[in-house]
């Protein structure tokens, strides 16, 4: 008895010494470097992330079975990511954090193996997976493996992808095939300084095309998601990065199956909000901020917004009422006269498919003036862009609400969750303003010979403009047809909107049988 509990004893401080040896991940110089960068390790960044105390890591004692180029002397602890899963604000979460302290955090068949199997586990249990990346790419010395590695991580993305949430952290370098993964998953954050992602580097760059740009200019958090939209998120460093992950978790399910966590609301649902009358000017050529109106109508004024820098004529984001996740789209009149372009479709469309997913009912605010002219729209594929957005809301089956606070013109009127592509209850201001086009525009069109055989054109022009808006640039037209369910008061705007989720929340949606549609991409 004695003798096996000692035996016991031994086998326990072995286990032990394994352990420290892999969480001390490459070593103390690595570490030091790693912080000198900027940059917490991996088992710091876990730290930060969950819930205290609730990080269970799993295959710490996996190694690579690489012999090539004198890998059969490199050590690497834990393979150079650490694999687990633990409680965010008490739900359960599957993360895979790769460790740039060992062997750069390059990816080779089992460090790839690791990432496979929790992201497995995450979609068998039905709970979101978070991918820390912070690598050097393929490890070059597993070449192929390593290419194999990477390939399996991607099929995974896209076979869980509207199952369970997938969110990248982009912490370090994420360079070459390797961006592919962040870009299969649902949302990438990025942290200014750090973070850095590209498809070919710098020195490539210069060597093929002679540009010269550095890797902040050229991949850097800003440019994702301001320029490209790459990214959605951007923080100023690791901590509000992870506290930002944790936000945005909140409002989501940990599955498909789900719907998104409820929060017993403080916010009465049947709040009049007087100030909405004044928020929309009757004259449809003053502007006005959409965030007033959206934070006026959400529960307690918080609004999560999703892809803030990039297409700002368009808003999506999260938020909730009457304690319901909702996902918010929302025209900004005050960019680009809230135009939709193809940034403008991209950016919606995706974030429409995600809540459709997802179970996240959809509410539509619209004040949109058309899609935006220009030659460059046209040869960049506005037609293609913008039909993503007419497939995205038609596909939704969630339930979608629509309020038309002005403007909505054209095809634009269309796209932005009409009646037309199913929206289940559409709402509008008095302000409203349905029609093909503007009074200006559609006098000159439908008047223009009469304009030009005025004795005095220009007073003609006007007082058809005048009769074009009487008669067409108003909701009742619409509303005479059944395409807007009701004219509403500015100020009832919340407990309207509230009251048609709460009754559209037990819609059957009805699906015909279909492998998949083709999306327009
Ligand atoms: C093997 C790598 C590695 C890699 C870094 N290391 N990247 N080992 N394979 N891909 C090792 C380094 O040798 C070094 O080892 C340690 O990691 C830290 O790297 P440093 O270069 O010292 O760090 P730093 O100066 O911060 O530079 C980071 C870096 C650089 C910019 C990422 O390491 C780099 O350029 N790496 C190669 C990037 C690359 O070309 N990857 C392949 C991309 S193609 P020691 O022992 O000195 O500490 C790709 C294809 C994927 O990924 C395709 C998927 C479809």
């Amino acid at each position: 008895m004695q003798e096996s509990l000692s035996q016991l004893e031994e086998k326990l401080k072995d286990l032990k010494s394994r352990r420290e040896k892999v969480e001390k991940g490459g070593g103390a110089a690595r570490i030091e470097r790693q912080h000198k960068a900027g940059k917490m390790t991996a088992r710091e960044r876990i730290a930060a992330f969950f819930d205290p105390g609730t990080f269970v890591e799993i295959d710490a004692f996996v190694t690579h079975r690489a012999k090539e180029f004198g890998m059969d002397k490199v050590e690497a602890p834990g393979e150079g990511v650490v694999t687990g899963y633990g409680l965010v604000n008490g739900r359960a979460v599957c993360v895979a954090a790769q460790d740039f302290t060992v062997i750069g955090g390059s990816l080779g068949e089992m460090h790839a193996q690791k990432i496979t199997k929790c992201m497995d586990l995450a979609a068998r249990v039905g709970i979101p997976f978070v991918f820390l990346n912070d690598s050097g790419g393929a490890r070059i010395q597993e070449g192929v493996d390593a290419l194999k590695g990477y390939g399996e991580i991607f099929y995974r993305n896209v076979k869980y992808s509207g199952i369970i949430p997938q969110i990248s952290v982009i912490l370090g370098p994420c360079a070459g095939g390797a961006v592919y993964s962040p870009a299969l998953t649902d949302f990438i954050f990025m942290v200014s300084g750090i973070s850095n992602m590209f498809i070919t580097g710098p020195q490539v760059i210069k060597a093929v095309t002679g540009e010269e740009v550095t890797v902040e200019q050229l991949g850097g958090a800003a440019v994702h998601n301001q320029v490209s939209g790459v990214a959605q998120f951007m923080a100023p460093d690791e901590k509000t990065c992870f506290d930002m992950v944790k936000t945005l978790l909140s409002y989501l399910p940990s599955n498909n199956q789900e719907d998104p966590p409820y929060v017993e609301p403080q916010d009465d649902p049947g709040r009049l909000e007087p100030s909405l009358r004044e928020v929309v000017p009757v004259d449809p050529n003053k502007g006005y901020n959409m965030y007033d109106v959206i934070n006026l109508m959400v529960d307690d004024g918080v609004f999560f917004e999703v892809a803030r820098d990039f297409a700002a004529n368009i808003i999506t984001g999260f938020a909730r009422l009457n304690g319901r996740v909702v996902g918010i789209v929302a025209s900004q009149p005050q960019v680009k006269a809230g135009c939709l372009d193809i940034d403008a479709s991209d950016k919606a469309s995706r974030f429409v498919r995600f809540c459709d997913a997802f179970n996240i009912p959809l509410v539509t605010l619209v004040d949109v003036p058309g899609y935006l002219p220009g030659v460059d729209q046209e040869y960049g594929g506005i037609i293609r862009h913008g039909a993503k957005l007419l497939y995205a809301y038609s596909e939704a089956t969630v339930p979608k609400v629509t309020v038309i606070t002005r403007k909505a013109y054209g095809g634009a009127y269309i796209a932005m969750c009409s009646r037309h592509l199913g929206a289940d209850m559409v709402f509008a201001f008095p302000t409203a303003e349905i029609a093909v086009m503007g009074p200006e525009g559609a006098a000159n069109v439908v008047f223009k010979d009469e304009i030009a055989a005025a004795e005095n054109p220009e007073e003609k022009r006007k007082e058809k403009i005048k009769e074009f808006r009487d008669v067409f640039a108003n909701p009742y037209v619409a509303a005479s047809r059944g395409y807007v369910d009701d004219v509403i008061d500015p100020q009832e705007l919340r407990p309207k909107v509230i009251g048609a989720l709460e009754l559209t929340i037990t819609k059957k949606p009805e699906v015909m049988p279909k492998k998949h549609g083709n999306m327009p991409v």
